[in-house]
């Protein structure tokens, strides 16, 4: 038997163990975004701290202005000192659960459900953004290291506790331990395959700029009856804003806002066509059926290759039950712009800011909150690195390993290109209907196995 197939074996024989401890790191609501669960995000860190102990990696628990970082290291004297060495990153925080009441199972109560498709899924939240994802690595690197004594390349391996909050202490992090964490490689486990039985390698994800606006108007909350007419109504001004950040076509009216942006090469575009995304069973999935992007592009690119502004939430006036006659004060928005490659995130909030600005009636006022920004990410396709995983995952899904785009945001690949100098190959095992942010979060059991037995060949595969 191979020294691998030691490996995989062992991953097998362990499973029933490695899921349990996987359902130990479940079972602790790690919510970065609430402080009312700083002690559960410590605590996470405690036992990862502790479990990457255990496997032999020599690890300490960094604290941060905000949550620490876990931070181990495996650099056996076993392997030659020309070793490639390589980071990898995940995230222990999670997202907040809520609305509970959508949910069907505790989410933090892991759950093995198997559906009528005859798949087992894990029910909880974090099952896979980032905990199962970040779990496969961890079990991969433990049956190497029980059956063949260390890892076959050296390995650092980084845990961020506020991943889901905007990473508001990453930066500083890296530039204090740059020469720690400078590796030759970053492998960052939380992204998806393409389908349940394909798997995919992400080499573009785009960049995202928040900005909340708060439009004043009256100095406050009057009646309607008394003032109505008269008294300009900031739901009114902001609606007519958030409405004329688009035309009929989808396009985006900040001005400037295109500043940079190039269309897909013809190859990308030839790649993607071949791809054949089943746009209809997508947007079908989620009860829609028009896409409602710019009409020129096709759907794929769309997605991966254009950029978008969405308004996540709006808050203003009366919105308990019943009705209630009032011209609110305030009415705020919560925007964000997904970003792609040659878009200044920066200039875009100033842009934005002065087109919110110049729509303002005299007597209103504007506030504006600022929640970070990043600029989209590409990986360079000859990455030498890149070939070696998607031939080691290839060989584990009996498929060949797909080279796609996501849509989504990873703000800490582009530090790491930014700040480290260091590419990233973005391998994770989730799927488009995992609830990731949603009620329902669930990861597939055979995400978790093939993804533990992936990263045994991936590691392998990247020491030649
Ligand atoms: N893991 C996700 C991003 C993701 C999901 C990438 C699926 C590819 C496939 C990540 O945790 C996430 O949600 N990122 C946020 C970043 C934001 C808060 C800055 C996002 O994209 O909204
Ligand atoms: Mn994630």
């Amino acid at each position: 038997m191979s020294q691998l197939d030691t490996v995989l074996s062992r991953i097998d024989q362990n499973m029933e163990q490695s899921i349990e401890r996987w359902f130990d790191l479940l079972k602790i609501p790690s919510i970065s975004t609430d402080s009312a669960y700083k002690e559960d995000c410590l605590k996470a860190a405690d036992l990862l701290k502790n479990t990457l102990q255990d496997i032999g990696f020599e690890t300490t628990v960094r604290p941060t202005s905000g949550l620490p970082m876990v931070v181990g290291h495996h650099v056996p004297d076993t392997l030659p000192a020309d070793a490639p060495h390589v980071l990898f990153y995940g995230h222990y925080d999670v997202q907040p659960a809520d609305p509970l009441e959508k949910w069907n199972t505790p989410p933090f109560e892991p759950a093995r459900i198997t559906g009528e498709d005859g798949i087992e899924k894990v029910y909880a939240r974090g099952a896979a953004d980032d905990k199962g994802q970040l779990m496969t690595f961890v079990e991969a690197s433990r049956a190497w290291i029980e059956t063949a004594g260390h890892l076959p390349v050296k390995v650092t391996i980084l845990f961020e506790g506020e991943e889901e909050s905007g990473s508001p202490s990453l930066d500083a992090f890296l530039e204090e331990n740059t020469a720690e964490l400078s590796r030759d490689v970053a492998l960052i486990c939380d992204t998806n395959m393409w389908d349940k039985d394909t798997p995919a390698i992400t080499t573009r994800l785009r960049g995202i700029m928040h900005d909340e606006i708060t439009v004043i108007g009256p100095s406050r909350d009057l009646h309607s009856g008394l003032y109505g007419g008269v008294a300009r109504n900031p739901i009114r001004v902001l609606s007519r804003i958030v409405a004329s950040l688009h035309d009929d076509e989808g396009t985006i009216l900040v001005p400037g806002f295109y500043d940079g942006v190039a269309d897909v090469t013809s190859e990308t575009r030839a790649q993607w066509e071949e791809l054949n995304f089943p746009m209809v069973e997508f947007l079908g999935d989620v009860g829609l059926s028009l896409p409602a992007g710019e009409a020129a592009y096709p759907a794929l690119e769309q997605l991966w290759a254009r950029p978008t502004c969405d308004a996540n939430g709006i808050i203003a006036g009366y919105t308990d039950e019943g009705t209630k006659t009032v011209i609110p004060s305030r009415a705020t928005v919560k925007l964000s712009f997904r970003l792609v490659p040659g878009q200044d995130p920066l200039a875009i909030r100033e842009n934005l800011r002065e087109f919110v600005r110049a729509q303002l009636p005299d007597d209103c006022d504007v506030e504006f909150m600022n929640f970070g920004a990043g600029t989209a990410l590409e990986v360079p396709l000859d990455d030498p690195h890149l070939q070696k995983a998607a031939t080691a995952m290839g060989a584990e899904f009996g498929k060949d390993t797909v080279l796609m785009g996501n849509g989504a945001s990873i703000p800490i690949a582009t530090s790491f290109k930014e700040q480290l100098g260091m590419n990233s190959l973005l391998i994770g095992f989730g799927l488009n209907d995992d609830s990731i942010h949603s009620p329902n979060e669930k990861y597939n059991m055979p995400s978790f196995v093939h993804g533990t037995r992936s990263w045994a060949r991936i590691l392998e595969a990247l020491a030649v």
